[in-house]
């Protein structure tokens, strides 16, 4: 496995994570309220695989070796998506404490959730299209071998550090099943 393959499949996992927040919302639409167990699972993902050591890979490491080689326009494309990243992070946190004050049978504690699924939706939608249509294919363009081979090891040790390797075939399996 190399850093390229590592990438596309934390991808993936955000487009489970992105159907699972589109099934939540048509849950709520149709029924008035959502699943809170999948909602937690969602979070517990949000939190500490996305969050974490998804978010450190790219912007500590990946963002940083393309700044090294990049030009002008690929700097300013990245401080955008590290901006959009902190969005995202601050719209978990509101999701979190929304999912934590649901109550069965109030409907005005439903509410909070759908909005912030809707915001957390909009923002990881169009990080996902940028992945796909602007960083995945810069690396494929640019990265070395060499380059390849060392960025997994700092990505390895990034996994060490936020719940270890097999953290993403834990996630994959959740989210496999809250994407229904
Ligand atoms: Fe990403």
């Amino acid at each position: 496995m190399d850093a390229l393959e590592t990438l596309d499949r934390e991808v993936r996992l955000e487009e489970l994570a992105l159907q699972a927040v589109e099934r939540e919302l048509v849950l709520i639409r149709r029924t008035g309220r959502p699943d809170i167990v999948r909602l937690h699972q969602l979070l517990d993902y949000a939190r500490n695989f996305e969050d974490r050591a998804h978010r450190e890979k790219e912007e500590d490491h990946l963002f940083v070796h393309i700044k090294e080689h990049g030009n002008p326009a690929s700097r300013f494309q990245l401080d955008e998506m590290a901006r959009e990243l902190e969005k995202e992070a601050r719209l978990i946190r509101v999701l979190s404490e929304a999912a934590g004050e649901f109550k069965l049978n109030v409907p005005g504690t439903v509410d909070p959730i759908r909005d912030a699924l809707r915001d957390y939706h909009d923002c990881m939608r169009t990080r996902i299209h940028k992945e796909h249509s602007y960083l995945l294919p810069l690396l494929r363009r640019s990265l070395t071998d060499e380059e390849k081979g060392r960025l997994e090891e700092e990505f390895q040790a990034v996994d060490q550090g936020n719940g270890g390797p097999d953290a993403i075939g834990k996630y994959e399996k959740i989210l496999k099943q809250a994407a229904g």
